[in-house]
């Protein structure tokens, strides 16, 4: 169901060829906007947007995050082609897979440390550095993609905690030097099933969490309070389209909106404290 909460709005979205960066651009799409996607790969962003029902409403950028001139020329490109930029979506990243310190070698956590903080934590600053201007000029927003990671234990391991943690404290610096501009916002996923990746220096890049996803019983669900609530990433485009929205989150900026199933109301004894509670009522 779409708002048209995001008619007339022109997106930037990195990492906007697959997982929840695609589901996004697709739902910002449907509400109305047109939408540029970064990604590293051509030919996935030009077959996705040949799958597109408004191919016109669509442009795909090759470009690495990492690289500070792609990443200008990315911006360019979207207001060349659409003539402004209200929102972008910094999102590219890569996970580690749950490696726990103990097990990675002092080499390993070196380059694991420089390769995945060089996209998910550099790649966002370097989308903000090439759109702060363009976002000025309009009253923009960013809404990044955080994690359960950017508050919690065990949703990574060292390297991809800590990083997730660090954009929390980008989104929030950004909020505050943006301000009275631009409103920094975010959401923060937590377990979807994509594509996403892992280091291709500690010999990651093959796989992807969606072999996770695959060997895990869905009868049994998450331990979480909702735990039986969807890992399909078009189910977490929500608050990012109120996020976007000036007319519907004008008043927010600096906050995360967390779509973690409730991680933060987990119970000790059980996840949910409610799973009796069917049997009370009558339907
Ligand atoms: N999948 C989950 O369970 C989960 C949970 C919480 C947060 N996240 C976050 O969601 C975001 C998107 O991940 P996803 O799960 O959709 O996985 P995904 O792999 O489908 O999407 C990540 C995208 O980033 C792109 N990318 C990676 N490195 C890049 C680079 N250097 N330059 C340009 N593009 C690059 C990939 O090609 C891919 O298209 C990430 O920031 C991830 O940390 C994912």
């Amino acid at each position: 169901m779409s708002t048209g909460w995001l008619e007339g709005y022109v997106a930037l979205v990195t990492g906007g060829g697959t997982g929840i960066g695609r589901a996004v651009a697709e739902r910002f799409v449907a509400e109305g906007a047109s939408v540029a996607v970064v990604g590293r790969q051509r030919h996935v962003l030009d077959t996705m947007i040949s799958e597109q029902a408004q191919p016109e409403r669509w442009l795909a950028i090759e470009a690495d995050v990492r690289d500070t001139d792609a990443m200008q020329a990315a911006v360019e490109t979207t207001v060349d082609r659409f003539g402004k930029l209200d929102t972008l979506v910094p999102n590219a990243g890569v996970w580690d897979f749950h490696r726990q310190f103990t097990k990675l070698s002092g080499k390993e956590i070196g380059d694991a440390f420089d390769e995945l903080f060089a996209i998910n934590v550099k790649g966002y600053l370097l989308a903000v550095e090439a759109a702060w201007r363009d976002l000025v000029r309009n009253n923009g927003s960013i809404v990044m993609t955080l994690s359960n990671a950017s508050f919690y234990v065990n949703g990574g391991g060292v390297v991809y905690t800590a990083a997730k943690h660090a954009c929390l404290g980008l989104m929030r610096e950004l909020a505050y030097e943006l301000a009275p501009h631009v409103r920094v916002n975010a959401v923060a996923p937590g377990g979807m099933n994509t594509d996403l990746r892992g280091p291709e220096s500690i010999g990651l890049s093959d796989r992807s969490i969606a072999t996770s996803f695959a060997k895990r019983d869905p009868q049994q669900g998450m331990p979480i309070p909702l735990h039986h609530s969807s890992v399909d990433p078009r189910d977490f485009t929500g608050p990012y389209v109120l996020l976007a929205s000036r007319e519907q989150s004008g008043t927010i900026t600096g906050e995360t909106i967390s779509a973690d199933g409730g991680i933060g109301v987990r119970g000790f004894d059980s996840p949910a404290g409610g799973d009796h509670l069917l049997g009370l009522v009558t339907c």
